[in-house]
């Protein structure tokens, strides 16, 4: 069974009523994300649950503005574990701001960096990963995601994150002259990628970062 559970998929088959009397605290998990790990059976008679344990990374994804980077801050502090951040990750590899890869090498440059970075992290050390608004954009940064860890979404309403993205002007992406229009349209392309790749989403709107935090901590019974 502990073999079972470290599975990289975390994913185990087997009935509630077997796993509570054996102190195992499970979830069932959406048909969705079991038809994501179609080594795995599927069967009319067939449950998926996923094992709640700490045993994962957590994989921090979302649209820019939604809090990756200070609530992936605040979970290292609490867990312990060493932080990645995709888009320093990229910085430091090419000794230069993510505003200048965007205008010296371009998007799809970043893009490629953005891949190589989730390439480089090691999926056996327990850690949290933050990301990069549009790491979804591509499906084998999806793929390697799950291989990393438990993939949380972070989302918040269009006018938080007009609110929250208005009060910064860095991000390249958002460099136009109509910035409202800009989100909009990338939301528009992008929710249904976020919402495909997630295996848990957390709407941050009314929330603080240590709230939001304290929920991915709950939902992995890291508490
Ligand atoms: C991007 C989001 C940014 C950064 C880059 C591209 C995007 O990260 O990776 O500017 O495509 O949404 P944040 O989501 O941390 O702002």
């Amino acid at each position: 069974m502990a073999a079972a559970a470290n599975d990289q998929t975390a994913l185990l088959r087997f009935s509630q009523d077997f796993a509570a009397p054996i102190g195992i605290d499970c979830e069932p998990v959406a048909s969705r994300r079991a038809l994501r790990a179609p080594h795995l059976e599927s069967g009319a008679n067939t449950a998926y649950y996923c094992v709640r344990t700490a045993d994962r990374s957590i994989v921090l994804i979302g649209f820019m503005g939604t809090g990756k980077s200070s609530v992936g801050r605040r979970l290292a502090s609490v867990t312990g574990w060493p932080r990645f951040d995709t888009d320093q990750m990229i910085a430091t590899a090419l000794g230069m701001s993510i505003t200048k890869i965007f205008a010296r090498l371009g998007e799809e440059e970043f893009r490629e960096q953005e891949s190589r970075a989730l390439d480089k992290l090691d999926s056996k050390q327990l850690s949290i990963i933050v990301t990069g608004g549009g790491v979804v954009l591509r499906p084998r940064n999806v793929a390697r995601l799950h291989e990393l860890g438990t993939v949380f979404c972070l989302t918040a309403n269009l006018p938080t994150l007009e609110k929250r993205l208005g009060r910064r002007s860095h991000r390249p992406l958002l460099q136009t002259e109509n910035r409202a229009e800009t989100i909009q349209a990338l939301l528009r392309e992008r929710q249904p990628l976020y919402e495909q790749a997630a295996d848990i989403t957390i709407d941050t709107t009314s929330l603080t970062h240590d709230q939001v935090a304290q929920s991915i901590q709950d939902s992995l019974a890291l508490a």
